[in-house]
């Protein structure tokens, strides 16, 4: 399954899923690395690997239909079938989600519908909650609202944010990963 995996930070998603494929754990191979932060360091991880990375930046470019219609472009030229977001922190437009429909999953640091968007981490801390998680979900136009595919709870680490979000990686490379796994071998089943 020829998959690109988009991402604006770190990339440690990335990477999990780039290492359980070269382990043959997860038939599916990462044609290109897609990202909006040319200066990310998902960036240097992919180069590692020898994969290619479409890098690019949207004040370029007239609108999000214009870079969008790039990105399509490019994902055609390399037989891509999935677009696998981790830690891409832009909405999906129409323009991706009318050329891949059904074929977008998103990582979310939160056992959804709670806390979407950015820093689910530190609401979830705010808020006080002792049991937060990780869902896997496909990609629809709202933020982090999609169909949900995957999840697991991860206990919260009372006043420590970065053993937390420690806890919270490392359950998300395993998550991801069996999740895909799953969806590529067509073993899902979406209720809702
Ligand atoms: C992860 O927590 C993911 O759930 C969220 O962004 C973060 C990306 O981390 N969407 P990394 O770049 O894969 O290390």
């Amino acid at each position: 399954t020829k998959i690109a995996v988009f991402a604006s930070g770190s990339g440690s998603n990335f990477q999990a899923i780039q290492e359980a494929i070269v382990r043959g754990e997860l038939d599916a191979s990462v044609e290109l690395v897609v990202t909006d932060k040319p200066n990310a360091f998902v960036v240097t991880r992919a180069k590692n690997f020898d994969i290619p990375v479409f890098a690019f930046s949207a004040k370029d470019y007239a609108s999000k239909a214009d870079y969008e219609q790039e990105i399509v472009r490019v994902l055609r030229e390399n037989d891509v079938k999935w677009i696998v977001l981790a830690g891409y922190m832009r909405l999906i437009g129409e323009t991706l989600l009318s050329a891949f429909p059904n074929r977008i999953v998103n990582i979310h640091p939160s056992l959804l519908p709670s806390f979407p968007g950015k820093d689910a981490i530190g609401q979830a801390m705010d808020h006080g909650v002792k049991v937060t998680g990780v869902t896997v979900h496909f990609v629809d136009e709202g933020m982090d609202t999609g169909p949900i595919l995957a999840q697991a709870a991860v206990d919260v680490v009372v006043g420590d944010r970065e053993a937390t979000e420690e806890r919270i990686h490392a359950i998300e490379h395993q998550l991801y990963t069996k999740t895909l796994k799953q969806l590529f071998e067509n073993k899902v089943n979406i209720i809702h």
